[in-house]
């Protein structure tokens, strides 16, 4: 991960601001630790100044696509562009849960993205280190359940386990995705096309669905892997026990060119992959991720949580079972 181009950036300065080290780094960017001559201590958020696609990320990447009408095809982004964007949508925002933008800039060699430090770890490490506590991931919902309601935000876009730090205050976001108007270019046929910067692994629809990635991240951590891993097929799976309606979602997904949901068809009741699962936990995860076993025991679609403060109430509900960790 360390190269001579991060090991070059560090000590130089960000407006009043010397960065010290790096703290973290994520498709676009490499994330430092700054501090300015009385000590005040910073992150700085660095674009990208060269392509990271050769390197071998131990993060899960945010990807670049295009929607036009409704198909969907991968695209090529600037580092710099999707920082832009990003500023764009949280600058105004004002929450405990996600990270405040202070200062930028988009000016060549000094583009960057000032904002406080957040001591913690992020919930990746968290997953990495151990199973993850109910209380983290209730903050959490509770978190996007404001977010979603403020008419200036209304998602986040890319909530993911690299997204977000546990800190002493809670939960706290950062790098939110996008999902809307292109802005480049003036051409007429530039009004069909939607911008969509997000990971696929938890927003399998190309959707602005916080909700569903918030369920997909609930599984990951309850069964110690990804529900959807990778792209894949429909006929990669040709046997398995699916619903006509299921079948038909991930039809329809692969129609439009997002190979993202299928492999959902393979999906396994919890509770047989880990035994022991209490029953509470097994119905949680299978509706968070909007999946029933029907009464012909064919893995179905279901309709699974309408909003965050209803998935909140079921982790209240599991730490009073006394169930503290998934
Ligand atoms: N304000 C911050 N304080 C501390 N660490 C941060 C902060 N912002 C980001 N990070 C760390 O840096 C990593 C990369 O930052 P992120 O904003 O996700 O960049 P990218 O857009 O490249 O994914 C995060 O996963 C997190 O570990
Ligand atoms: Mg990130």
């Amino acid at each position: 991960m360390s190269n001579q181009y991060v090991d070059d950036l560090i000590g130089t300065k960000f407006g009043d601001f010397a960065l010290r080290e790096l703290v973290g780094e994520g498709t676009f960017s490499h994330v430092f630790r700054a501090l300015d001559k009385h000590k005040n201590e910073k992150a700085i958020k660095i674009p990208r100044r060269f392509s990271g696609k050769e390197e071998r990320f131990e993060f899960v990447p945010t990807q670049v696509f295009i929607k036009r009408g409704q198909r969907f095809s991968p695209q090529e982004a600037s580092p710099i562009h999707i920082l832009r964007i990003q500023v764009a949508r949280t600058k105004q925002v004002i929450d405990q849960g996600i990270v405040r933008v202070e200062d930028y800039s988009f000016d060549g060699d000094n583009s960057h993205c000032r904002m406080p430090f957040l001591a913690g770890e992020t919930l990746r490490e968290y997953m990495r280190s151990g199973p993850v506590p109910v209380a983290v991931l209730r903050n959490l919902a509770l978190t996007l359940s404001r977010l979603n309601h403020l008419d200036s935000f209304g998602y986040h876009g890319d909530v993911k386990p690299e997204n977000m730090v546990v800190t002493a205050n809670g939960v706290i976001l950062v790098d939110c995705g996008y999902f809307g108007n292109v802005q480049v270019g003036e051409r007429l046929d530039d009004q069909q096309k939607t911008l969509i910067v997000t990971t696929p692994r938890y927003y399998p629809l190309l959707r602005p669905d916080d909700l569903l990635a918030f369920g997909l991240i609930m599984w990951e951590a309850a069964m110690r892997k990804p529900l959807l891993e990778s792209v894949a097929y429909s006929g990669d799976f040709p046997d398995n026990n699916v619903s006509d309606r299921l079948n038909d979602m991930v039809l329809e997904e692969e129609g439009l060119g997002n190979f993202n949901l299928t492999s959902i068809l393979k999906a396994e009741r919890p509770s047989h992959v880990r035994q022991g699962l209490p029953p509470q936990v097994d119905n949680l995860l299978l509706k968070a991720v909007r999946l029933q076993f029907n009464k012909k025991d064919e893995l179905d679609f279901d309709e699974g949580f309408e909003n965050f403060e209803e998935i909140a109430n079921e982790l209240r509900k599991l730490a009073q079972a006394g169930i503290h960790y998934l």
